[in-house]
């Protein structure tokens, strides 16, 4: 297994994010484990991208619980419909949140949070857990991201 990451940090956002994937894969092909392989994904993720937050949550008895992330203290649970991640669960699909004040009901678990990217991973037509990645640039997240981020959850799908 790969215990170091090769990190273009000088390179565009599509470079960084195309290093990284076949990384990820070398990462979890290794391990059966899926909360470890979400935390080393977690921190992958955080030293390429620089992320203000990156974390996951997990479907446990009908709501969202805090899962493997890195940044700052966040909230634990989420409940089905509620918040970004709430919304991306139940619609089951990604959501880009360009300005998180004009998003209905999010919930802010830091007042720096200002643009957000919430995708879900989906085994048999439910979703099992969800990605969300926060930023205190405002319109921080586009299509780059949305194809990137999916990819890496296609990755995680193959582990559930
Ligand atoms: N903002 C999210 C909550 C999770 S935190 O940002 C880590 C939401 O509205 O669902």
């Amino acid at each position: 297994m790969a215990e170091e990451l090769i990190i273009s940090n000088s390179g565009s956002k599509t470079e960084r994010y195309n290093t990284l994937i076949p990384q990820i894969q070398s990462l979890i092909a290794g391990e059966s484990d899926l909360i470890a392989n979400l935390s080393n994904i977690a921190a992958a993720l955080k030293q390429t991208m620089n992320f203000f937050w990156i974390g996951f949550y997990l479907v446990k008895q009908n709501q969202l619980v805090l899962g493997p992330f890195q940044g700052p203290v966040a909230c634990t649970r989420i409940d089905f419909g509620k918040g970004v991640c709430g919304t991306s669960w139940k619609e089951k699909k990604t959501i880009v949140v360009p300005d998180v004040e004009k998003f209905p009901g999010h919930i802010a678990c830091s007042g720096a949070s200002k643009s957000e990217i919430v995708l879900p991973a989906i085994k048999n037509n439910e979703v099992v857990l969800i990605l969300d990645v926060d930023s205190d640039v405002i319109n921080d997240f586009d299509a780059v991201d949305k194809e990137a981020l999916e990819k890496i959850m296609h990755l995680i799908e193959g582990l559930l």
